[in-house]
């Protein structure tokens, strides 16, 4: 089991942190060196002189999928990609651990209440030319549905407008924007904590969906395999994670909403709207580090990103192979090469040439559970069995050397879209397109791709 802190000292030790010592600015230094860092090294690191700020600046923990492999302690993780991640996540959604509470915790340290606090001690990042401000990307916010009572764990990027005012954003899909609605409905505020550098098991299962019910604190104990361990806040009856390195705790005033954008994972600015918050309290370790994911098409955000989407790859993988028992493999691709949207790319050993369509449309027609496939899915590729879905290069060679007939494009137009694609038009529709891939089974003996028999066998090493 790793903290946010064994977890640093861990890769410090394997050599894989990098730290910083001369001072940087926040606005547009810091994520130009940051940017640089996670595109060239896989390196964690550390900045420990931001300018006006109190606290050392982190990043790039969970730029891999292998590395949330390490995070999670799960052994042999070489060649570890989503796709062997998402079972495990799986398994520890329909198996939860419950969380504890403790008496007290180190992100308790120091409590500085009121006018003690300011966010001007934290070292935010001004990311983008046209981002609103700085923002707070790293921290996960923990509310409370007025009705369930239960608590709700996710990422919301966050924008700081003053030393104590800021907005958290909650996008139309998450469990957040409802609790909001539920809070406002009532007429009252409501208290949020923003919690940074908190366990590694809890920063994954924040980024997935969880079906109603299913708290991503618990998730995160069976993740670690041990209860997340929380403290009550200093200004609410929220829970907090007792070892986590800063808290922000806040309340949200439903009067004041505004508009705010910050250069978002497929390399588009993305404008949410959302209430102010007002800062009450912050608390943190007594060497505390803050913790932050580079904006924009960055690994760490689109590792971290990548499992929200475990949720649709199992839900695909059930419901699909119901219907379709020849299916080889599916791949949900979160590719920001490809855009803001999914791409999901689906092997079949097909036996009619009407099946691949019937796939596709069955695809796009699944419901997530919690938002239906076509909403966040721009297009699906079906390929015969020898492409490998996993493999963008072999789909596409697929697509423009099987693709004869103009019927295997298949288009669905006016589809509600998610905010995030921003060509929507009118209704915040677009269009989903489709792409047989296969070949026709005409054709099945002239479109043979060269092999060599036994290739595999052959290692070059042995002959040199
Ligand atoms: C770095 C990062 C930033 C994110 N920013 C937001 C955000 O501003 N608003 C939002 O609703 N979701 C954001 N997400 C996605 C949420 O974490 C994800 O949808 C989560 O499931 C939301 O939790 P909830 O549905 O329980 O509220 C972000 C994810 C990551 C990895």
């Amino acid at each position: 089991m790793h903290s946010f802190r064994s977890f640093l000292d861990h890769l410090e030790q394997t050599g894989d942190l990098v730290r910083i010592s001369r001072e940087v600015d926040p606005r547009f230094e810091l994520p130009a060196l940051v940017s640089q860092l996670e595109k060239q090294r896989q390196k964690a690191y550390i900045f420990d002189n931001v300018k006006g700020a109190e606290f050392p600046y982190v990043g790039g923990l969970y730029a891999s999928a292998l590395r949330i492999a390490d995070a999670l302690d799960i052994p042999d993780t070489v060649g570890m990609r989503h796709r062997d991640l998402q079972p495990v996540f799986t398994k520890a959604m329909m198996n939860p651990l419950a969380h504890t509470t403790q008496s007290s915790g180190t992100c308790k340290d120091v409590i500085k209440i009121g006018a003690d606090a300011s966010l001007s001690s934290l070292p935010v990042p001004t990311f983008f030319e046209l981002d609103s401000g700085p923002f707070i990307t790293g921290a996960v916010g923990v509310s409370r549905h007025p009705d369930t009572g239960q608590l709700n764990v996710g990422f919301y990027r966050t924008l700081i407008l003053d030393d104590n005012t800021m907005i958290i954003n909650a996008s139309s899909m998450s469990d957040l924007r409802k609790i909001y609605a539920a809070y406002e409905a009532r007429g009252e505020e409501m208290s949020i904590a923003m919690c940074i550098g908190v366990p590694p098991a809890l920063t994954f299962s924040a980024s997935g969906k969880h079906p109603p019910g299913v708290s991503e604190l618990d998730v995160a104990g069976a993740l670690q395999g041990s209860p997340i361990e929380m403290v009550q806040a200093e200004t609410s009856d929220l829970l907090v994670p007792a070892d986590a390195e800063i808290v922000i705790e806040a309340k949200v005033d439903f009067s004041r909403k505004q508009e705010n954008v910050l250069g978002e994972f497929a390399d588009q600015y993305g404008p949410e709207t959302a209430p102010v918050a007002k800062l009450v309290a912050i608390t943190h370790r007594k060497d505390a580090m803050y913790y932050s994911i580079m904006a924009g098409r960055h690994p760490e955000h689109n590792t971290i990103g990548n499992i929200s989407v475990y949720g649709i790859l199992a839900v695909l993988e059930k419901n699909l192979r119901e219907q379709f028992d020849n299916i080889k493999e599916i791949n949900v691709a979160c590719e920001p090469k490809l855009g803001t949207m999914l791409h999901i790319f689906i092997s079949i050993n097909k036996k009619s040439d009407d099946e691949p369509e019937k796939l596709i449309r069955a695809a796009f027609a699944a419901d997530g559970g919690l938002f239906p496939v076509s909403t966040i899915t721009k297009r699906i590729v079906v390929v015969d069995e020898d492409i490998d879905p996993f493999n963008l290069e072999d789909v596409e060679w697929a697509i423009w050397s099987r693709l004869g007939d103009a019927r295997k494009i298949i288009m669905l137009p006016n589809v509600f879209s998610w905010e995030l694609e921003r060509c929507t038009k009118e209704g915040q529709v677009s269009a989903r397109v489709g792409i047989d891939a296969t070949k026709d089974l005409a054709e099945i003996e002239e479109l043979v791709r060269p092999i060599i028999p036994g290739a595999e066998n052959y290692k070059l090493d042995d002959y040199l």
